[in-house]
């Protein structure tokens, strides 16, 4: 039985700060009361600086898949054509969704190797004047590929083509530099597990000026997720619905670190310990999921197994020796991989005792790496 502290070194939920749950845990207060209003008013305009937008950003009570509903349903209409791309598991899972919503959606085959190819963008939407959303995930959990969406976005300026661009950043968010209005990103999706450092059980939506006018023409049916009913209640500091206050209680306190330590250092630490991380898996003789030198994710790190490694028993013996949780493959690369999660509420101390753990669980499952992963990792640090 495992003792000591846990690390949680899955890519989302990441580890909650202390400070971030005492907040959680403050008194419930009434959410039609002038000190729910405050709290919701002063919260907005610091949620928009880290998604880079001065523009509205709707919260839900949900997770990131009721946010990545609320992104479709609101400004796409049943029989709508839409561009995604197989870059991996959650990319899938969004197309899955948009096909019941009843989107014609064009899939772009990939390898679960790389991001999206500018190119590819470009011919499509040359190939198609009538695709209505290009619909991409900028840093796929599954594998720990980045995709370029200021480039994406860029295809979509230069060939005049009226789609509209929806990027899930889900697990980059507050980890990995985003800019919504630099990029002319139409809905940015997120939720509140992973760079926000919160439990779960908020989702987010940010908007354009272009996606608030498509919500005006879309035919989908929406209700609970209508931006407009949100976006209404908001200008008072209200919700049309009870909200979850405790989350948000929480989400202050987030914010007041990421805003407090800088969006550049954040960005700067989520680098620092990413390049440590493929450092120790390099120094395994391991290769990372990623295949793109340029695409590496600096929240999540998937790393190949070797064919016939038993990852479920890496998967336990991580867990019950050392109090390890570490994110093993989903989809297609179930059994075939294994993430370590580097993102949120870390350091360097905290990042080097759970490659040291990972080590040792590989080790116990007998495959010992060939040379110090751990030392690998602090000479990347110094
Ligand atoms: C990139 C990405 N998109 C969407 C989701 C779905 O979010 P949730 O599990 O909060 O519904 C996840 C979850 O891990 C994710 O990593």
């Amino acid at each position: 039985m495992a003792t000591g502290p846990q690390f949680l070194q899955t890519p989302g939920p990441s580890n909650v700060p202390p400070r971030v749950l005492a907040a959680t845990a403050s008194p419930t207060i009434d959410h039609r009361g002038p000190a729910f209003a405050e709290l919701t008013s002063a919260l907005l305009p610091r949620l928009q600086e880290v998604f880079g937008t001065g523009s509205a950003v709707v919260v839900y009570p949900s997770s990131g898949t009721g946010a990545w509903e609320a992104a479709l349903t609101n400004c796409l209409s049943p029989g709508d054509r839409v561009l995604g791309f197989e870059t991996g598991y959650f990319a899938t899972l969004w197309r899955d969704m948009a096909i019941r919503l009843g989107l014609t959606v064009e899939f772009v085959p990939g390898d679960w190797r790389h991001g999206v190819d500018p190119a590819v963008v470009a011919e499509r939407l040359t190939a198609d004047p009538v695709i209505a959303a290009v619909m991409v995930v900028h840093n796929e959990t599954s594998t720990g590929v980045r995709s370029p969406v200021a480039a994406v976005a860029d295809v979509i300026r230069r060939t005049g083509h009226p789609a509209l661009l929806l990027v899930d950043a889900v697990s980059s968010l507050g980890c990995i530099e985003y800019r919504h209005d630099e990029w002319s990103v139409d809905v940015t999706v997120s939720a509140s597990q992973k760079g926000l450092m919160l439990p779960p059980g908020l989702g987010f939506n940010a908007l354009s000026d272009k996606a608030l006018t498509a919500a005006e023409r879309c035919r989908q049916a929406r209700s609970y997720w209508d931006w407009r009913a949100v976006l209404n209640a908001n200008r008072s500091g209200f919700f049309p619905y009870t909200p979850p206050t405790n989350l948000l209680f929480g989400l202050r306190e987030a914010l007041d670190m990421l805003l407090g330590e800088g969006l550049p250092a954040v960005y700067a630490r989520h680098t620092r310990l990413a390049t440590a991380t493929r450092a120790a898996v390099s120094a395994w003789g391991l290769e990372t999921v990623c295949a793109d030198p340029t695409a590496h994710s600096d929240s999540v790190t998937g790393v190949l197994l070797p064919e016939g490694f038993p990852a479920a028993q890496l998967d336990r013996i991580a867990r019950d020796r050392y109090n390890l949780v570490l994110g093993m493959g989903l989809g297609r690369l179930a059994g075939r991989a294994f993430r370590i999660g580097h993102l949120g509420y870390l350091n360097e101390a905290a990042l080097l005792g759970a490659l040291g753990a990972t080590e040792l669980a590989l080790g116990d499952t007998g495959i010992p790496p060939p040379s110090c992963g751990v030392s690998a990792a602090l000479a990347a640090l110094r």
